[in-house]
């Protein structure tokens, strides 16, 4: 594992934004896995701005998003469909046909999830996966205790899970209760892991995530297995490593 340290939050989301556009300079049609939440808005930003000024071309990338909420449509707001146009897909020249994400109101929820795990097969698998970190170690939403040989299925999500993406929404009522996610061994497959953290907050698990056990109840963990994964991380977030 490669550790990169950035002085603050835009300084690791230069450092994220930089790999993940040597990814797309090096294989120009690469399939990158996308995260939403916090953490990665600072590497969408830098992109686009990168991209704005003709520094990086979108135009043969695919790329697959890790989750999506079970019963919110692309249109909704707190979609993460609608998240990621917001975010990153309207502002590159990426095309709506190479973005992807589960369907949140898919009429059969099983046959979605194996239609996005074909998907993912189809296009040669991802070249390299974003992740962030969730506080309770989870990845994608394999919460604690999730197995590490799932491919995309739907979880129920954890209370802590609930309580820390209510601030998105107007009512915790509102929080969906389930969502789509690639699973762990979906995120294992792919070539190389990026994954992103900041501040204090994050410290601890990123600490257990990375040098305690490797055990389902930190999800995260499992990435101590994998032989290509790069953390970037600001000083707070990686104080205590
Ligand atoms: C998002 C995702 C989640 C987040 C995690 C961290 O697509 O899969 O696992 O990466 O919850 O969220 P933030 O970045 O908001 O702290």
């Amino acid at each position: 594992m490669r550790v990169y340290r950035g002085t603050d939050y835009n300084d690791m989301s230069r450092k994220a934004a930089n790999i993940l556009s040597a990814q797309v300079i090096l294989k120009p049609n690469s399939v990158l896995g996308l995260a939403t939440g916090s953490t990665p808005l600072g590497t969408y930003k830098q992109l686009i701005d990168w991209h704005q000024k003709g520094d990086i071309d979108f135009s043969d990338v695919t790329t697959v998003n890790l989750d999506e909420y079970a019963g919110l449509s692309k249109y909704d707001v707190n979609s993460y469909h609608y998240f990621m146009k917001q975010n990153f897909w309207d502002h590159v020249n990426i095309s709506p046909e190479r973005t992807h994400i589960p369907d949140g109101t898919a009429a059969d929820a099983e046959d979605e999830c194996l239609s996005y795990d074909n998907l993912i097969a189809g296009i040669g698998g991802i070249d390299m996966q974003l992740l962030g970190l969730g506080n309770n170690g989870h990845i994608g939403f394999n919460e604690p205790g999730a197995s590490f040989d799932k491919d995309t299925h739907i979880v129920k999500l954890s209370d802590m899970t609930i309580e820390a993406n209510k601030r998105f929404f107007e009512r915790e009522e509102d929080v969906p209760r389930s969502a789509y996610t690639m699973g762990i061994k979906s995120i294992m497959q792919s070539r190389r892991i990026l994954v992103i953290a900041n501040g204090v907050h994050k410290s601890e698990i990123l600490k257990k995530a990375f040098f305690g056990p490797v055990t389902p109840s930190v999800p995260a963990s499992v990435l101590q297995l994998h032989n290509d994964v790069t953390l970037v991380g600001d000083v707070e977030a990686l104080s205590l490593i």
